[in-house]
């Protein structure tokens, strides 16, 4: 038999974003970015499934629990799985702050693996999750794979390049960091499950009957430039570390060029930025 991922290659000695440990880390974070840019596309992804009271629900990579506390306040019984202890942790205590731990049950999974049996949940989710995995098909599989026959996924990723506003924004300042960028060999991380026939042919091979996919687009308004540059160095353990690479005066570059960036466009603010996602509905 084949060796997974994770019996090949020691988890530190893969790329940041697929240590659970690394994420872990950020959770709290992670947990104020995701509150202003993926949150309202949770919410938009639990719209386009039916959750209503007693809907068996399985979040997958679910983080900080932006789609678990949509589906549980619609009246979903929820598991939230994430392959790091540090989420699952934040999320298991947020979930008790906001009343809902009687809906929520938490679990640390790898989502390529899921210890869950067949044909077990309603509705299946991975917001802004599968993308990051090794193997993103593995992880569509698994999420077929719990869902009852005519079981709902709804997974959601980040619009190629060139769209993606954030991207250009912190490339550009990036470049007049450190010189130059190398220039990229394929598609950024947060871009691997391709334009929208991609995806949706991903989800087709991955044992769903019908796809769609539904582009949506969210704006994130912010007064002051220095909550947005701070959001950004911590919203992912790749970000974390290139902030952390670089020299107090390259940090005040940095900032500096994402602040010019923002004035020269948008004058005294309030500030916006745009983000496109892609959010694809599969029937098994
Ligand atoms: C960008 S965050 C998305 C979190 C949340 N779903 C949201 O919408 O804000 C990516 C999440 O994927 C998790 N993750 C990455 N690889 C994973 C894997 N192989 N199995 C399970 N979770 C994984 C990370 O720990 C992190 O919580």
């Amino acid at each position: 038999m084949q060796k997974s991922v994770e019996e090949m290659v020691p988890s530190k000695n893969r790329p940041l974003d697929q240590q659970p440990d690394a994420w872990g880390a950020v959770a709290a974070d992670y947990h104020a970015f995701a509150g202003n840019v993926t949150r309202p596309f949770a919410e938009d992804a639990a719209d386009l499934v039916r959750i209503g009271k007693g809907t068996c629900v399985l979040d997958v990579a679910a983080g900080t629990g932006n789609f678990t506390f949509a589906a549980a306040s619609r009246g979903a019984s929820v598991l939230a799985t994430d392959f790091a202890f540090g989420m699952i942790d934040y999320l298991r205590a947020e979930s008790e702050r906001r009343g809902l731990s009687d809906r929520v049950r938490c679990d640390v999974m790898n989502g390529q693996q899921l210890d869950i049996e067949d044909e077990s949940f309603d509705v299946a989710a991975s917001i802004f999750g599968v993308l990051f995995f090794p193997d993103p098909l593995k992880g569509l599989r698994e999420l077929s794979r719990v869902l009852v026959p005519g079981g709902r996924a709804v997974v959601s990723t980040w619009a190629p390049p060139p769209r993606g506003e954030m991207g250009r924004i912190m490339g550009d300042a990036m470049a007049k960091t450190v010189g130059s960028l190398p220039k990229p060999s394929g598609p950024p991380p947060w871009a691997a499950l391709g334009d929208a026939d991609t995806f949706r042919q991903r989800l087709l091979d991955s044992g769903f009957s019908r796809v769609h996919i539904v582009e949506v687009r969210h704006v994130w308004a912010f007064d002051d430039l220095n909550v947005f540059v701070d959001l950004m160095g911590k919203c992912a353990p790749p970000a974390v570390a290139t902030f952390a690479s670089l020299t107090p005066d390259q940090r005040a570059t940095f900032r500096g060029a994402v602040a010019e960036d923002f004035m020269t466009r948008q004058g005294g603010g309030p500030y916006a930025v745009t983000h496109e996602a892609m959010i694809a509905v599969g029937t098994k």
